[in-house]
């Protein structure tokens, strides 16, 4: 059978990429979730720990707070346990004046609470489904049982009023998220994400820890979110928003810090597809975090791009003498009144400096390794990301085929590669549809490896690569954790229309 050229698709795909008649709103048009909940300290005083036997043991494992999203209480009194609840169902928030905007929430709120735990505690999630779908839970980057991982290729779906327990030892200290992994382009579009954060066993010392989810949502004039994959540009590009949230709110979000304090930032997008050209004005920072937590060398950079799915990690030095606040800053390719096209920045959340405190030495980096990344006896292997039109609509595939997604969930497939756990493996991600795709690996780390440029840019463990425009990207993994992992462009919309397959990970035979 001829396959039709790709050319006109290439095109459609490119024009539908271009456009841009759904600009960033200006962030003043919306409203922010001011009356969202604040941050509860749930970190027990050590004054309230009376019930508790070995006091110094409860002191040792406390970890360090993190502000910006509250904290899921931990019901479990054993210091090595995070054992918490979680619920879907649908909620409101409040992004346009006098809107009641339809959401689905976690425990209520977009994004769904922090969960906190320390690298190799075990943690339970006693999770409810309350809404009419099914849905299930995936623990983004985790290194986990593939059995746990939410996967709808593996997991039995939960269905509206169903339960089900996720249990799993944190393997890696890094900045993570969880999300639905079940019609993404609709749930996580929704608000069914939140932060899920790993502290090393020997946090580096900070003045303070803060964390910033980022999305992009589309709101229909009415204020409520617009259909999910009803748009060319929407499937093509995939979903770009028009109302930037962080942490849920419209509006930057604010606190204070001390001049010459240092300050770690984590960065989460979950964004459905626009990545996110973020920097730091008003402030000294570096890049010391990627996915798979901290690097060996923090990097210093004018901005960085995250993409869909992906984590950084600041340090930020409150060290600007002439500066009155650090902001978080986001520059999105904006349209003009004329018709023209112009990068304007938005700020996401703003610090304002007041007080002093002395300047204390700044980020120490612990001593971090990663696997060789030039290994002789690399396995070598190339995926193709493409699409093309088929009846109803485009179509997108990895190597040939279209995968998971449309909303079945066990669907019929074959693996797209077996590989022997921890062997290297160097994968060649190419693309011929769409500007990029932030192509995602489950429950493994790898590499960027070539081009140097990108290996240098890009450094550290990621779980989520962008691969950009006719550029082929080589990562590198091992392969440590055996099983059956998703592979997929965390753009949700490519994924729902095929971009979005299975690995198996064998473990060696006994
Ligand atoms: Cu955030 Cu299948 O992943
Ligand atoms: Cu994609």
């Amino acid at each position: 059978m001829a396959l039709p050229s790709l050319r006109p698709i290439v095109a459609a795909l490119l024009l539908a990429a271009c456009d841009s008649s759904e600009p960033a709103a200006p962030r003043d048009a919306g409203n922010d979730l001011a009356d969202s909940p604040p941050t509860p300290d749930v970190t027990p005083d050590a004054a309230d720990v009376t019930d508790v036997t070995d006091v110094s043991d409860v002191a040792v494992r406390r970890l360090p707070a993190i502000e910006g999203i509250a904290e899921l209480p931990d019901m479990n009194p054993d210091p090595r346990i995070v054992e918490v609840s979680l619920t879907s169902a649908p909620a409101v928030a409040h992004w346009r004046e006098g809107v009641d905007t339809d959401v689905l929430a976690y425990n209520g709120i977009t994004p769904g609470p922090m969960i906190h735990a320390r690298v190799g505690d075990r943690v339970i999630v006693h999770f409810r489904n309350e809404m009419e779908d099914d849905t299930t839970v995936h623990w983004h980057g985790l290194r986990i049982s593939d059995l746990m991982d939410g996967s709808p290729a593996l997991q039995e779906p939960v269905r509206p009023g169903g339960e089900f327990t996720y249990d799993f030892v944190v393997p890696d200290a890094a900045t993570f998220w969880y999300h639905s992994h079940i019609g993404t382009a609709e749930q996580i579009e929704r608000g069914l994400y939140g932060a899920l954060v790993v502290h090393e066993a020997e946090p580096p010392v900070v003045d303070r820890e803060r964390i910033y989810v980022l999305d992009d949502v589309k709101l229909a004039s009415s204020g409520q979110i617009a259909p999910a994959l009803a748009s060319g540009p929407d499937i093509g590009r995939g979903r770009y928003g028009n109302v930037l949230l962080t942490n849920g709110q419209t509006t930057p979000v604010t606190a204070t810090a001390a001049r010459n304090a240092v300050e770690r930032w984590r960065i989460v997008s979950a964004a459905n597809a626009r990545s996110l050209r973020v920097r730091v004005d008003g402030a000294m920072w570096k890049v010391v975090g990627t996915d798979g937590g901290l690097l060996p060398t923090p990097y210093e950079a004018s901005e960085i791009v995250v993409g869909p799915g992906q984590r950084y990690d600041l340090e930020v030095r409150m060290e600007d003498g002439s500066a009155s606040a650090a902001t978080l800053v986001t520059t999105v390719l904006t349209s003009l009144a004329d018709g023209g096209l112009a990068d304007r920045d938005y700020t996401l959340a703003s610090v304002t400096l007041d007080g002093e405190v002395a300047p204390r030495p700044a980020w120490v980096a612990p001593s971090v390794t990663l696997p060789n990344a030039a290994p002789e006896m690399a396995q070598a292997l190339n995926w193709a990301l493409s699409g093309r039109v088929v009846d109803g609509g485009v179509e997108f595939t990895i190597n040939g085929v279209a995968g998971l997604g449309h909303g079945s969930h066990t669907a019929a497939h074959d693996y797209i590669e077996r590989v022997p756990q921890g062997r290297p493996v160097r994968i060649t991600l190419r693309s011929d549809v769409s500007p990029e795709h932030p192509f995602h690996l489950h429950g493994q780390f790898f590499q960027i490896v070539a081009p140097q440029s990108r290996a240098r840019l890009e450094p550290g463990l990621k779980d989520v690569v962008l691969v950009r425009g006719a550029e082929p990207v080589t990562i590198l993994s091992y392969f440590e954790n055996p099983g059956r992992w998703m592979v997929h462009c965390h753009i949700s919309e490519h994924a729902e229309r095929g971009m979005m397959s299975e690995i198996m990970v064998l473990p060696p035979s006994p």
